[in-house]
């Protein structure tokens, strides 16, 4: 029998890069890794890494720093950078730091364990960074113990064709690769069939899904499956109660998936749309190809389909050329939307971004004093919302017990709200009851307990 070894991995960056890290842990498991917490007594420590913006990728650099000492003492042990980062610096991570042995792209993490175990030879080794346009995702079927077992992601497709100006992602996951809808469901089923009720499909661009059906092959006028296609066939598996996903673009918001928020029980009212800036001059710059004026319309198409629904967003400030009446305009969507919630940021360079040659930056000042505005504005909205919410009775999905008090349960809304309530029985994961909301917290809401013979629908 061969000896456990240990691997120790720390994800930075988005779902989808949490969703490679199980895939690699997992993949190390079947080779006799256990996962550590603790890197110093790890025979394989991996930084799966982000490059979204510079401080993502500044992080990163300085924990793998960080792990020389380690290698220092024990350099029989093997250090891989993976993800975004590994993918744009390639082969110059290791000429910064020599004490690394291997740097794979996000499309090459499949072959981690043979990758180590090349390393472990001391085979010289150059970065496997390929990205292939007819590279395809291989079928995988998740293991699912552990905890959060009953909500899960799910790959669909990955990388993006857009180029939005300030974008990294074309350049670090490559074009648009979406898996085929048979090896989706197989996952999903599988998940279903070992108790996971949720599900969050992941992709850059989700909404341009257009996954080859089994029998079309390589055809390319076969018929494919599109993304309204795929949660349809989703929603009818047995024992799935909760559907997400995420990201979306909205210029590729059909009315067709407009209309699956109206018909679709299962899919969760909750859209995250990031609209970026709310001026068309900006938009433009950023190659967004869409106007406030269309990204009106769709918002409000999924309200009159979908009372209620939540609609989160992402925002950037500080674009280069962004003017006064520019960021203002930004806040007037803003003040208009609503959003339940949305995540904000400063611009940031990054390599192979068009607009990193822009000449009109954006001073760093102006740059903070927009997103304290923003962001200040941003939670009082975030807050009346929720405080509108106190008093009404939601389905709340049971996550987890909280580990100080034995009584006190934690769970989520249909929109992702998280809810702390009492009860004095054990529950399962993914069990779904009725709290009534009470009090806002923090991040949170304080309910009650109304109904708990809402058990898992199947
Ligand atoms: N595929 C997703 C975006 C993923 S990146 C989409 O198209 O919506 C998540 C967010 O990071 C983006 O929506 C954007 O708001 C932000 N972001 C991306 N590049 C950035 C940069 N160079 N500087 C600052 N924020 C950036
Ligand atoms: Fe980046 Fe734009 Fe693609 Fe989103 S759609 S990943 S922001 S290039
Ligand atoms: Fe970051 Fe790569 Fe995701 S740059 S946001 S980890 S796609």
């Amino acid at each position: 029998m061969t000896k456990t070894k240990a691997i120790y991995i720390k994800t930075f960056g988005c779902q989808m890069n949490e969703r490679d890290s199980e895939i690699m842990v997992q993949l190390m498991g079947e080779a006799s890794y256990r996962e550590t917490s603790r890197p110093e007594e790890a025979d394989c420590i991996v930084v799966n890494t982000c490059g979204i913006r510079g401080k993502a990728a500044q992080k990163a650099y300085s924990l793998l720093g960080g792990y020389r000492a380690i290698k220092d003492l024990r350099p029989e042990m093997i250090i891989a950078v993976t993800g975004c980062v590994a993918q744009l610096d390639g082969e110059n991570l290791l000429k910064r730091m020599p004490h690394l042995d291997l740097v794979v792209g996000p499309q090459n993490i499949y072959r981690l364990p043979e990758l180590v175990r090349a390393a472990q030879r001391r085979a010289i080794q150059a970065p496997a960074v390929e990205l292939r346009g007819d590279f395809v995702i291989p079928p995988f079927l998740p293991k699912t113990a552990g905890k959060g077992s009953h909500r899960r992601f799910v790959t669909i497709m990955q990388g993006c064709n857009n180029f939005c100006a300030y974008c990294v992602v074309p350049h670090t996951r490559g074009r648009e690769i979406s898996r085929k809808p048979q090896d989706i469901i197989d996952e999903i089923r599988h998940l279903a069939a070992h108790g996971v009720r949720e599900i969050i499909l992941l992709g850059q661009n989700v909404n341009s899904y257009r996954g080859l059906n089994q029998v079309g092959g390589k055809d390319e006028n076969f018929p494919v499956s599109d993304f309204p296609t795929l949660l349809r066939t989703i929603a009818t598996l047995q024992g799935i109660s909760r559907l997400r996903f995420t990201t979306s673009h909205p210029k590729d918001l059909s009315p067709e998936l407009v209309r699956c928020f109206g018909e679709i029980d299962h899919l969760c009212p909750h859209f995250h749309l990031p609209v970026q800036s709310g001026s068309d001059r900006i938009l433009a710059k950023m190659n967004r190809k869409y106007t406030k004026a269309d990204y009106l319309t769709k918002v409000a198409e999924l309200r009159r389909v979908r009372p209620g629904i939540a609609i989160t967003t992402d925002i950037i400030v500080g674009f280069p050329g962004e003017s006064n009446e520019d960021f203002e305009e930004t806040m007037n969507l803003v003040n208009f939307v609503r959003y339940d919630s949305a995540f904000s940021f400063k611009y940031s360079d990054r390599p192979n971004a068009v607009a990193t040659s822009f000449a009109d930056q954006v001073p760093e000042r102006i740059k903070s004093e927009r997103l304290a505005r923003l962001q200040s504005r941003l939670e009082e909205i975030s807050r009346e919302i929720r405080v509108s919410l106190v008093g009404t009775t939601q389905e709340v999905m049971v996550e987890s017990r909280n580990k100080n008090a034995e009584e006190q349960w934690s769970g989520r809304t249909t929109t992702n709200q998280i809810v702390n309530f009492v009860c004095d029985h054990p529950l399962t994961p993914g069990q779904q009851l009725l709290v009534r909301l009470e009090e806002v917290c923090r991040h949170s809401f304080r309910g009650q307990l109304i109904h708990q013979s809402m058990t898992e629908k199947t």
